[in-house]
């Protein structure tokens, strides 16, 4: 059976906000408890991450897995503009010393989707001034953490705003999103509440493009020594009929993403599914597909289409760093891991410089305007309780990086 090179990273990743509990001052929070809302519910406790770290990086290395991909929370480590806290840093870097201590690598996202209050009262990312303040936010970082980090990204699929404006206009609820805004902007004191998930994507798409090539600069100046990239979002984008608007959709989502990867020493991928792309929008899935909990096409191939792509633009290194699909049916999980494993182990054949394997996610999870109905966790957590309990693709996911090579699942217990 064909193995995996040499020190590939086998891990599994969370977000702050989806995770740690009670990031009442991050813009998020603000947007979960304003009525009307998007939000299915509120992330409250989430996993209590914040506190059960310890266990549940443990948890991760027990497993056979090597590298754990988490995100730090700006509106923690920044809770008034200009401002820093200490612990805050502290905290995190408590949770790098964990992964040390338990021989696991850290892979440290600095902003997954959500931003301190003041930011999203100041404008947020339309606003010229948020480069700045992202900057100032990476060199604090750089500066308090760099000797504990083996990996950062400086953004999370900054690309996700220009991916939804391709959603077919009917799926979108123009006037909730619209009265949510406006409430949360009363809320924070402001005339416009600027988000992430609602801005121009336009404007968000050059500023942050800017803020990720001065930020790498940033992050590599402190202590440590360690690769910067950033993770993009990448699906299977495939053409339905001669007037298909596919090859425009990737142009405007993935490739100024891929362009601005080369600013950094590597390229993270995050492959869910296949996007249909019609004349003028997507077109949802194909009838008589199996769904995922997230309504998307069950298609684990997708991966290897995207690492093809990805790598025919960039000449870094590429990460998957997430992966993962959404069920009640573990064992739609398995089957998920080993044909996407497959995909890549094409792509490794191929020539293809791929170095690690990051599923999403670690735990089961606030699934944003989902809340916590969709299960992307390798492990699943009570609720009520916080009590983890390990699925078996997890313990399938961790055999194959034990071994480093892909195992017919009949044969793990
Ligand atoms: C995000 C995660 C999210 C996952 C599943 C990615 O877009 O980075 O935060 O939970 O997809 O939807």
């Amino acid at each position: 059976m064909a193995t995996f090179p040499d020190g590939f990273l086998w891990g599994a990743a969370t977000a702050a906000h989806q995770v740690e509990g009670n990031n009442f001052n991050s813009d998020l929070w603000v947007l979960e408890h304003v009525q009307p809302t998007l939000f299915a519910e509120p992330s409250l406790d989430a996993c209590d991450h914040y506190h059960r770290f310890p266990e549940d990086i443990k948890l991760l290395a027990d497993l056979g897995l090597n590298t754990y991909r988490f995100s730090i929370e700006w509106a923690r480590i920044e809770p008034e503009r200009g401002h820093f806290s200490v612990n805050a840093l502290e905290h995190y870097r408590r949770m790098l010393g964990a992964c040390h201590e338990n021989g696991v690598i850290p892979m440290v996202t600095l902003y997954h989707f959500s931003s301190p209050r003041w930011f999203a009262a100041m404008g947020g990312w339309e606003k010229p001034a948020a480069l700045d303040c992202f900057v100032r936010y990476c060199d604090r970082v750089a500066r308090h953490l760099g000797d504990l980090l083996a990996f950062a990204t400086t953004f999370n699929e900054p690309n996700l705003p220009m991916l939804l404006r391709w959603l077919p206009i009917s799926e979108i609820p123009i006037v909730t999103v619209k009265r949510m805004a406006k409430l949360a902007a009363r809320a924070v004191g402001a005339d416009r509440f600027g988000c992430f998930f609602l801005g121009d994507a336009a404007k968000l798409r050059d500023r942050m493009t800017a803020a990720h090539q001065r930020g790498v600069e940033v992050l590599k100046s402190g202590p440590g020594n360690y690769p910067v990239g950033v993770s993009v979002s990448l699906q299977d984008e495939q053409a339905v009929g001669p007037d298909s608007k596919r090859d425009r959709k990737c142009a405007e989502v993935y490739d100024p993403w891929l362009e601005a990867a080369q600013h950094g020493d590597f390229l993270g991928v995050q492959t869910y599914t296949r996007c249909r792309v019609g004349k003028k929008s997507d077109l949802g899935p194909e009838p008589g597909i199996e769904l995922t909990q997230m309504g998307y096409e069950f298609w684990p191939e997708a991966l290897e289409t995207c690492l093809r792509y990805a790598s025919a633009r960039v000449s870094v290194p590429i990460y998957i760093t997430e992966n993962g699909v959404a069920s009640e049916d573990d064992t739609r999980r398995v089957e998920y891991i080993r044909r996407a494993l497959d995909g890549v182990l094409n792509c490794l054949s191929d020539g293809i410089d791929v170095k690690g394997y990051i599923h999403w996610s670690l735990l089961d999870n606030f699934e944003w305007i989902l809340g916590y109905r969709p299960k992307f966790g390798l492990v699943a957590v009570n609720r009520d309780t916080q009590e983890r309990s390990i699925k078996p693709s997890a313990r399938y996911l961790g055999e194959i990086a034990r071994q480093n090579q892909i195992l017919d699942p009949a044969a793990i217990g």
